[in-house]
């Protein structure tokens, strides 16, 4: 079986957590803070503040923005459900604009539609390791005077423009144990607002700068110095490990050639850092994943229902149309992408995926043609 994903742990990571068992000091400690203090650094911010998740990073930003009831907060709805729920945690309301069908991010060029004198906030996914098309997010949200909120989750080290993920608003990190990065589980906020960073320690912490003083009604959202040292360790293995990515990226888009499948984009001014590698092969899409299956080999699908259309979110009334999200949650599948993952391997899943699709997508796109890039993802699109 070739998995889909799994994390590169290995003896520093276990020696790391030893280290801490075995000191006295297990819970949120100086690990955390070295911990946020280099990655902070890392993404040129000036502060990086450690939680327990990444759905909880981005229910305290929007908390400590002051978001509730009236409030809307501009997203997508191609995303993992964290983005929409943390919102409504607060009681403000996301309102969803579709994504550009080739990155798979928000159209920028479809926000200022979805602005009301209500919005309070844009809040771009940077999808699979690729950021959003800031400039013009932050051109909007300046000429509105909204805060930009960085869904910065699978997005570890990616660039825009030389900028790192989460240096461009407040950003919030998952350090799940799929992530780029990971603790197990873990979470990381970037802020630049030494207010809003100031009340977050305090908001994850009970409220407390000193015990049992709760200067604000806080909880407890502490991440753990068990998970700081693995954290260190996964920082420090962070750029090896997204070179190995870039280099599993360029080996598939090579396999790729000429196939009827969108392959991802990287846009002029970005790094790309392939938390997923997001195939397009359209009407093909479930075929193919069967195919797959059968020879063994993981496959991902991000994500087969969209959040505006989960039961929830329907029940809520919010409603949205949105017509590349759904051929996106239609049409894709996420294929082995992890640095442990050998050459050999991804020659086995590169030959069995050309094989399916060729046999499933060929005909209705145009077997063996030349195209590719987007203008396969709208041949092969239904
Ligand atoms: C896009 C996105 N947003 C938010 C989250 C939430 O992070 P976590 O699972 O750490 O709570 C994730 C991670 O699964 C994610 O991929």
């Amino acid at each position: 079986m070739i998995p889909q994903v799994r994390p590169d742990i290995g003896q520093e990571e276990i020696d790391a957590v030893t280290d801490v068992l075995r000191s006295s000091m297990i819970a949120m400690g100086k690990r955390v803070a070295e911990l946020e203090e280099r990655w902070a650094a890392f993404c040129g911010v000036k502060h990086a503040i450690a939680v327990n998740n990444g759905t909880i990073a981005e229910m305290c930003i929007f908390a400590g923005m002051g978001l509730g009831p009236g409030d809307e907060v501009v997203t997508v709805s191609h995303t993992f459900n964290a983005t929409v729920s943390s919102i409504l945690f607060t009681g403000a309301t996301p309102v969803f604009v579709d994504i550009e069908p080739d990155t798979y991010l928000i159209d920028a060029g479809r926000i200022e539609a979805a602005i009301t004198p209500r919005t309070r906030a844009i809040f771009p996914v940077h999808l699979f390791g690729l950021v959003a098309d800031m400039d013009p997010i932050l051109a909007i949200a300046d000429r509105y005077g909204l805060t930009v909120v960085e869904d910065a989750c699978q997005a570890h080290g990616a660039t825009y423009r030389g900028k790192r993920a989460g240096s461009f608003g407040h950003g919030a990190f998952s350090l799940y144990g799929t992530k780029n990065m990971t603790t197990g589980e873990g979470g990381f906020i970037t802020t630049d607002d030494d207010r809003l960073a100031d009340w977050l320690r305090l908001y994850r912490n009970q409220g407390m700068a000193k015990r049992y003083h709760h200067e604000i009604l806080g909880y407890n959202f502490r991440m753990t110095d068990i998970q700081a040292a693995i954290g260190l360790v996964q920082l420090d293995k962070l750029e090896r490990n997204t070179a190995r990515r870039q280099a599993l990226a360029a080996r598939y888009d090579a396999g790729f050639a000429g196939l009827p499948a969108a392959v991802p984009v990287v846009p002029e001014g970005r790094t790309h850092v392939y938390h997923q590698y997001t195939v397009n092969v359209g009407a093909a899409r479930d075929a193919v994943v069967g195919d797959m299956q059968a020879a063994a080999i993981g496959v991902g699908i991000y994500y087969p229902i969209p959040c505006h259309r989960q039961q929830y979110v329907l029940e809520l009334g919010i409603e949205a149309d949105l017509p590349d999200t759904d051929a996106a949650a239609d049409g894709c599948l996420s294929l082995p992408m992890f640095p442990l993952l050998s050459d050999a391997d991804q020659d086995v899943v590169i030959a069995t995926f050309r094989d399916s699709v060729l046999r499933h997508a060929g005909a209705e796109a145009g077997a063996g043609g030349a195209a590719t890039g987007a203008s396969v993802a709208s041949a092969a699109l239904r």
